[in-house]
């Protein structure tokens, strides 16, 4: 089994799959063995962020901020995930240069599709005016040009886009094969139940 750390960053706009993708994979990796960590912007804006906007300036320093204790765990061969929309290109690349194993995932998805979907209900209030700074509508998103891994939310099923991330994984000996052919479905809810348990998913 692999015990190297590696931080996993996922960017995109709101809505775009970012929480949903990161706790699958996050599951997935706990049962295949390894530490997991993961820094939600949502979560992380209540504590380790707690009183910063949305301004460019407090934006970077959230990012920054999360990108700074996913080092911490990346070096102490756990695996960091985060899941923030980190709209500048700039500070993630900033982020990836502190990094050792950065792997970064692009979850992309049109506007239209977004509003749509609307999970929060906060598009039709950015784009009635009623939010300002709102990324994706009033505030810029920078699209990565170098990610590891782009995944089209809009067109792929939410198992789809978690094996296309493992798969990854796995292929650049980051995560170790799902545990082996042999575990029987039930067995596989027993440890999930015994993780949940333990308050670990
Ligand atoms: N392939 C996919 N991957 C992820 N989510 C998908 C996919 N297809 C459809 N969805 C749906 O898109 C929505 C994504 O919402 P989610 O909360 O994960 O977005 P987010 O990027 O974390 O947004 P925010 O930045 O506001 O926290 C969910 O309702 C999910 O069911
Ligand atoms: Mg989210």
């Amino acid at each position: 089994m692999t015990n190297k750390g590696f931080t996993l960053w996922f960017t995109g706009l709101s809505g775009a799959g970012k929480t949903t993708l990161a706790k699958r994979v996050e599951k997935e990796i706990l049962m295949r063995g390894m530490g997991v960590e993961l820094l939600d912007g949502d979560v992380i804006r209540t504590n380790l962020s707690k009183g910063l906007g949305f301004s460019k300036e407090d934006r970077d320093t959230n990012i920054r901020r999360i990108g700074f204790v996913c080092n911490l765990l990346e070096r102490n061969g756990a695996v960091a995930i985060a899941a923030a929309i980190s709209p500048y290109a700039d500070v993630r690349r900033e982020i990836r240069a502190l990094h050792k194993n950065f792997v970064e995932v692009f979850t992309k998805c049109s506007l239209d599709k977004l509003t749509e979907r609307d999970t929060k209900g906060l598009y039709k209030k950015a784009l009635a005016g009623e939010i300002k700074g709102f990324t994706g509508v009033n505030d810029p998103y920078e699209e990565p040009e170098n990610a590891e891994i782009v995944l089209d939310t809009e067109a792929e099923s939410i198992e789809d886009s978690t094996n296309r991330i493992l798969t990854y994984l796995e292929e650049r000996g980051l995560v170790p094969a799902p545990v082996g052919g042999d575990v029987s479905a039930e067995e596989r809810k027993a440890i999930e139940a015994k993780l949940k348990d333990l308050n670990f998913v």
